[in-house]
């Protein structure tokens, strides 16, 4: 009996060395060090590297994990969570750092997690804004100062906007999260913040075009967001619930569209959406934006499934290749599905590669490469998350040594210039909300 429980005791033990961590707040230096400990002790499932440096000249780290963590492998989809952009929201830093050892400590033991890891090339950044989150020295569940950058810029109104023009100057933190996101092909994300409990979803500005006179601002996704918000509400312990934080904002169902709460500019998920072509949301994550520690395993256990099931959803719709006559790739063709544009066309990346996520149904695909005649094929999607890959379907053009050029998409409000046009033909009436809500704590 002594024999078995010494065993067990050294088991514990062994388990703890590789990767303890405890339910308390990680300041830069800590959380420098777990996550070389983590990649040290899982060199061939994770990568480490820094994205950048804040303006105090703290590193940008972003851990990715995965079967292949150091690159892009063909079919596999790139997922990633950011959490802390607003310093003083501090409950996503922390809960993706046990995410980080949930996956690794799973991995080969838990045969989902094995799956995925298989499947999926995750990206974790656990706190995009370093200095706001030193500056706010001790919890406190109210907006404070670490909101903002070392500059003092809300890094949540600091992306270029396709609705109005951004004045405000890109800040290094910002600028690189644009580069990052140019340089992979992010399929999903999502973006943690704190101080209320919904997950929002894209459009956080809007116009008419997006028919903010309903007080709604529609993406042409708008029903792949909505799936995307309430797998995370109904996987979370008590978002789905909508009660909120206090009887003055209720939720139904725990979601919202980002402009139905309230409007902003130059938000992060509208940027990924129109220019990165990655479906990103916002999670609110806790009614105290700061809270003390000792909360921290209670929010871990609240959002440990969500923040799984959520990954899993980048498996939706349909992936696949388009090629020439000879098989060779064709970077920058446009694939889009029939009936929903996007204002900056999806394109394929270097290897030929798209991703669409949809929901289950019959699309009418189209790729297009400028100049050839677009390919049109209808698919039906299967409802596929649970087989961790979406449909696979790939195009062939029937030329050869087919060009596409480079596809950026211009900076420019795209949708102001689809307002101008639309309201040349018909002018509409402007209503006036009768009371705006004045926000005396801002969240995402
Ligand atoms: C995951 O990949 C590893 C390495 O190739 C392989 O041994 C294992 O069988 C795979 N597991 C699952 C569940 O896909
Ligand atoms: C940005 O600057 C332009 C041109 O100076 C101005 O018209 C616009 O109102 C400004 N936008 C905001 C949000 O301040
Ligand atoms: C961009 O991708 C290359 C190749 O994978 C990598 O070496 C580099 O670190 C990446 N840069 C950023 C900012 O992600
Ligand atoms: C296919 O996509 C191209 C490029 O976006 C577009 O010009 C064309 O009208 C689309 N074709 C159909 C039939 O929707
Ligand atoms: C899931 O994968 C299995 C085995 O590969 C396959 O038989 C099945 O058709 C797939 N289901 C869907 C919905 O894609
Ligand atoms: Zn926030």
């Amino acid at each position: 009996m002594r024999a078995a429980a010494g065993d067990v005791v050294g088991i514990l033990c062994l388990v703890s060395v590789a990767a303890a961590l405890d339910f308390k707040y990680h300041h830069t230096e800590e959380l420098e060090a777990y996550l070389k400990s983590v990649h040290a002790a899982y060199p061939s499932l994770t990568h480490l590297h820094s994205i950048g440096r804040s303006v105090e000249g703290r590193d940008l780290w972003v851990l990715v994990l995965g079967r292949f963590p150091t690159h892009h492998k063909i079919g596999i989809p790139e997922f990633k969570y950011v959490a802390n952009m607003h310093g003083d929201e501090t409950v996503g830093r922390e809960i993706l750092l046990h995410l980080i050892e949930f996956l690794v400590t799973s991995y080969r033991r838990d045969p989902v997690i094995t799956r995925l890891l298989n499947t999926t090339r995750i990206h974790v950044m656990p706190t995009m804004n370093p200095d706001g989150f030193e500056a706010t020295k001790v919890p406190d569940c109210y907006y404070t100062q670490g909101r903002y950058n070392k500059n003092g810029e809300d890094l949540n109104r600091n992306f270029p906007d396709a609705f109005e023009n951004n004045n405000a100057s890109i800040q290094p933190e910002t600028q690189a999260v644009m580069n990052w996101i140019k340089n992979e092909t992010f399929v999903l994300s999502a973006n943690l913040h704190g101080g209320a409990l919904v997950a929002s979803y894209t459009f956080d500005n809007g116009n008419s075009v997006t028919s903010t006179l309903k007080g709604y601002s529609r993406s042409p996704d708008d029903d792949v967001f909505i799936h995307l918000a309430k797998t995370y509400s109904f996987n979370h312990a008590s978002m789905y619930k909508g009660t909120g934080c206090d009887n003055r904002q209720t939720f139904p169902e725990g979601i919202t569209n980002g402009y139905s709460w309230y409007q902003l500019e130059g938000g992060m998920q509208d940027y990924n959406y129109v220019w990165g072509q990655c479906f990103e949301i916002t999670l609110e994550l806790s009614c105290c934006k700061y809270p003390p520690a000792d909360q921290l395993e209670k929010f871990w256990r609240d959002n440990k499934a969500a923040l799984i099931e959520y990954i899993k959803q980048v498996h939706l719709g349909v992936k696949g290749q388009v090629t020439d006559k000879n098989g060779t790739p064709i970077p920058n063709a446009i694939v889009e599905a029939k009936g929903r544009p996007h204002v900056c066309p999806y394109r394929t990346n270097k290897h030929g590669e798209y991703f669409l996520l949809l929901l289950p149904g019959t699309y009418v695909i189209n790729a297009t490469v400028p100049g050839f005649k677009s390919i049109l094929e209808t698919v039906e999607i299967p409802d596929n998350t649970g087989n961790f890959s979406a449909l696979k379907h790939d195009f062939s053009f029937s030329q050869v040594s087919i060009q596409s050029t480079a596809g950026s998409c211009p900076k420019t409000p795209l949708y102001q210039e689809l307002e101008r046009a639309s309201s040349a033909a018909a002018k509409p009436t402007l209503h006036v909300f009768g009371l705006m809500t004045i926000m005396l704590v801002i969240f995402k």
